[in-house]
């Protein structure tokens, strides 16, 4: 496995591997890897001649007084699972060098940005703008067949291929399930943050979602969402927001179309802030999440 520090590095070994590899697969990751991201990396591995996995915590989607200081990082670990994994090459730049002084682009993807974790009482947009300016740096630097990204962060997932689509990437985006504990909790690095008796409570989310998708089927939308609110609220948990949303547009859902039906939380545990979601299938309501 062979780490590429700077950007040139890496352009000159996708120029090297241009002549003799057939396909690349890209796994984007800021690191403190999990299990979440080795299924990206395993669905890589699977599907490509070679596997790029980017380590690289992006400060410009962190908003100010967000947890950017104290992101966990530990890239001896994640070099010892990227090699585990079968990557062939980690791409490891500095901020410095993915934003030297007079950088001024910035990719926006408008209106789906605007809501959940975009919206001014959230991450806002500026979130999704840092997020999606570095997916097309690190698209453009490796210039993979295939991108991997995970369910749990849905709205990403639906600002990035609607970003890939409107630029023209020619790399196709796939989004593969969310991993969780043995419990339900969804797998993040941010889980690293939670004391053990927060740990315990933050299970309430994903109860709260399924709750949320057994209510539905009986007695509809609001009264399946107002459901999961209370079971998530009855373990002391105020969500940032819960909502029903179609995951293509994100427009807000009423549950009459028979459409299938994401809803998407956030919600701050004891200072950590976890979002996780459910893919609600009208006609068959066991969860695809
Ligand atoms: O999902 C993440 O880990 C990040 O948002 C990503 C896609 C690597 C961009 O920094």
């Amino acid at each position: 496995m062979k780490v590429l520090r700077t950007p040139r590095e890496m352009h000159a070994f996708r120029e090297e591997l241009r002549a003799s590899v057939a396909t690349v697969g890209l796994v984007p990751t800021m690191g403190y890897l999990h299990e979440g991201h080795n299924s990206l990396l395993r669905a890589a591995r699977r599907e490509n001649d070679v596997v790029v996995m980017s380590l690289f915590v992006n400060p410009t989607q962190f908003r100010a007084g967000e947890d950017l200081g104290s992101y966990p990082r530990d890239e001896k670990r994640d070099l010892a699972i990227a090699e585990g994994s079968g990557v062939d090459f980690v791409y490891a730049p500095e901020p410095g060098d993915i934003y030297p002084g007079g950088f001024a682009t910035k990719v926006e993807v408008e209106g789906l940005t605007e809501v959940l974790c975009g919206s001014e009482t959230s991450r806002g947009p500026g979130h999704f703008a840092g997020v999606t300016t570095i997916v097309c740096k690190l698209l453009n630097a490796v210039d993979p067949d295939v991108a991997y990204f995970g369910q749990k962060d849905a709205q990403q997932a639906t600002v990035i291929r609607r970003m890939a689509e409107d630029l023209e990437f020619r790399t196709r985006i796939v989004i593969l399930p969310t991993v969780r504990e043995r419990d339900g909790l969804a797998m993040s690095s941010r889980n690293a943050y939670l004391s053990p008796e927060a740990r315990k409570r933050a299970t309430a989310i994903w109860s709260s979602l399924l709750e949320t998708e057994s209510v539905f089927d009986t007695r509809g939308l609001e009264a399946a969402l107002q459901a999961g609110r209370q079971k998530l609220e009855s373990a002391g948990i105020t969500p940032e927001y819960f909502e029903a949303r179609y995951p293509g547009t994100l427009d807000a859902a009423d549950g009459n179309s028979g459409d299938p039906i994401l809803v998407a939380v956030a919600a701050d545990v004891d200072g950590t802030r976890l979002i996780d979601n459910i893919l609600i299938e009208p006609s068959n309501p066991r969860s695809k999440s």
